[in-house]
């Protein structure tokens, strides 16, 4: 069992299927804090809800990024966290704080890395004329929405879409694997070798592959 700290900036409903999963006993990883860098979010309540302790660290309060960043570290060890999930976490962290949280932090993110980096992704995706798109959750390195890549989920782009019924999809898929791929992880799968995750036992990781359903 490894405690995780999940980090949110808003309505945290990947943080909700994160604490779905871990009401189940068998889950190898239980939530033992949440940090909003924004206060008075629909996330916290979800945690308080659930019982978990949160914290606010506003990065308004902070005059530099690092300043920030420290007082995160600080919150984090304290909470004797092993993992950190970022979930809809919108700062971006500098790359002393990832280094020293390597191979330790996920982010899940609305888009098939390694397109459609940063924002907007759902209406880059439609302009862009792909036919998929989807989410992933990956590793955390130091670039923009960029690491190892754990688990992704392909979504069907169909010609009526906009970028609101995409964003829903792609939203119900998110809250599929971010459960998955901390499963994977806290259970010690997961092996990063340069920029890609090995995961241990195929079999198992097939059972876990996503395929929309055509409409
Ligand atoms: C999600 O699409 C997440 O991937 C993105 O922010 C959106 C909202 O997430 N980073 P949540 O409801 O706060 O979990």
């Amino acid at each position: 069992m490894i405690d995780v700290a999940v980090l949110i900036s808003g309505g945290g409903t990947n943080l909700q299927a994160l604490i779905d999963a871990c009401t189940d006993e068998t889950f190898p990883a239980r939530i033992a804090l949440v940090i909003s860098n924004n206060p008075g979010v629909k996330g916290l309540e979800r945690a308080k809800k659930a019982g978990i302790p949160t914290k606010v660290i506003n990065h308004r309060d902070f005059s530099s990024r690092e300043a920030f960043d420290d007082k995160l570290h600080e919150a984090l060890v304290e909470s004797g966290s092993g993992l950190i999930c970022l979930a809809g976490f919108m700062r971006i962290l500098d790359a002393r704080f990832v280094n020293r949280w390597k191979n330790k932090i996920l982010n899940i993110h609305p888009s098939l890395l390694p397109s459609f980096k940063g924002l907007h992704t759902q209406e880059r995706a439609l302009e862009a004329g792909v036919r998929f798109t989807g989410c992933t959750v990956h590793f955390v390195n130091p670039e923009l929405d960029d690491g190892p890549i754990i688990i992704q989920a392909a979504v069907a782009i169909n010609p009526d879409d906009d970028a609101d019924t995409l964003a829903a999809k792609v939203l119900t898929q998110e809250h599929i694997i971010y459960p998955q791929a901390l499963k994977l992880v806290a259970e010690g799968r997961t092996m990063v070798e340069g920029s890609r995750v090995i995961i241990r036992d195929a079999d198992y990781v097939s059972q876990m592959v996503i395929n929309p359903k055509p409409e």
